[in-house]
C-alpha cells in the first residue's frame, strides 16, 4: 500500500512537471490602447536593483512584450525591429521563469521549452533577478545573421538587434506597469548549459521583468 503511495505521488509529480513546462501558444499581444510614444520616452526607466517589483506577469503581456521584440508586424511582411537585411530574426528570446525556461517562437508567437527546471538561480547571483517571474535572455543566433564581409564580426549585428529588441520592451513594458532592467551581469556557462545552446550561439544580455 505504502508503495502503490509513492508511486502514485512520484507518478503525480512528474506529470506536474511535465504540465508546468510544456510548449504553449500565447494568446495575441495587445496592439492598441496603451501610453502615447513620448509619455513613454520621457518616462522610460530601469528597475532598481533594490526595489526591483516582484509581480507576476500574464501570458497576455508576456505576449504583448516579446511582440514587441521581435514579433511579426506590417501584416507579417516585417518585424518590429530592424534586421539586416531584412534577414529573419538572429537573437532568439528565452523566457526564463519560475515554472520553467522556454524559446520564443515568433513564427507561432508560442513559447518553446528549452527547459523544464526552474533555471534561474543557476543562471544569475543577483537575487532580485532570481526572484522575477520572468526572465528573458537573449541570445545571439550567429548562422542567422550571416557574416557578409565580415560585418557581423564579435555577433555585432546580434548585438545591435539586441538593443533594439530591449529598448523596444522597456516602452512597451512600462505602458503595461511593467518593469525591466537591461543587464550583461549573468553566469554565461550556466546560461549556455541551461539553455542548451549551440557551440556558436553566444548569451548577449538579460532582462529580468516584473509587474509593478
Ligand atoms: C550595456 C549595459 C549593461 C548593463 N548591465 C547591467 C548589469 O549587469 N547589472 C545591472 O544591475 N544593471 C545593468 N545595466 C542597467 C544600468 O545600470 C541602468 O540602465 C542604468 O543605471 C541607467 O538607468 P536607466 O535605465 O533607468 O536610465 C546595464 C545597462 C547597460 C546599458
Amino acid at each position: 500500500m505504502v508503495q502503490k503511495i509513492i508511486v502514485l505521488a512520484l507518478l503525480l509529480c512528474c506529470f506536474t512537471a511535465i504540465a508546468a513546462a510544456a510548449d504553449e501558444k500565447l494568446p495575441d499581444p495587445k496592439k492598441d490602447g496603451g501610453d502615447g510614444i513620448f509619455a513613454l520616452l520621457e518616462r522610460r526607466a530601469s528597475g532598481g536593483r533594490g526595489d526591483f517589483p516582484k509581480g507576476a506577469i500574464s501570458r497576455e503581456e508576456l505576449s504583448t512584450i516579446l511582440w514587441a521584440a521581435s514579433g511579426l508586424n506590417r501584416n507579417g511582411k516585417g518585424w518590429t525591429v530592424p534586421m539586416a537585411m531584412g534577414k529573419p530574426p538572429y537573437v532568439n528570446i528565452f523566457a526564463v521563469t519560475p515554472e520553467g525556461a522556454f524559446l520564443y517562437d515568433w513564427k507561432n508567437n508560442a513559447l518553446v521549452t528549452a527547459n523544464e527546471k526552474n533555471i534561474l538561480p543557476d543562471i544569475t547571483g543577483d537575487g532580485f533577478v532570481k526572484e522575477s517571474p520572468v526572465v528573458l535572455v537573449f541570445v545571439s543566433d550567429p548562422e542567422g545573421a550571416g557574416d557578409a564581409s565580415g560585418i557581423n564580426a564579435g555577433n555585432a549585428l546580434a548585438f545591435i538587434a539586441s538593443g533594439a529588441m530591449t529598448q523596444n520592451i522597456y516602452l512597451a513594458a512600462d505602458s503595461l506597469g511593467i518593469s525591466g532592467r537591461y543587464m550583461v551581469s549573468m553566469k554565461t556557462d550556466a546560461v549556455k548549459r541551461e539553455l542548451k545552446l549551440k557551440e556558436n550561439e553566444v548569451p548577449l544580455c538579460i532582462m529580468p521583468l516584473a509587474k509593478r
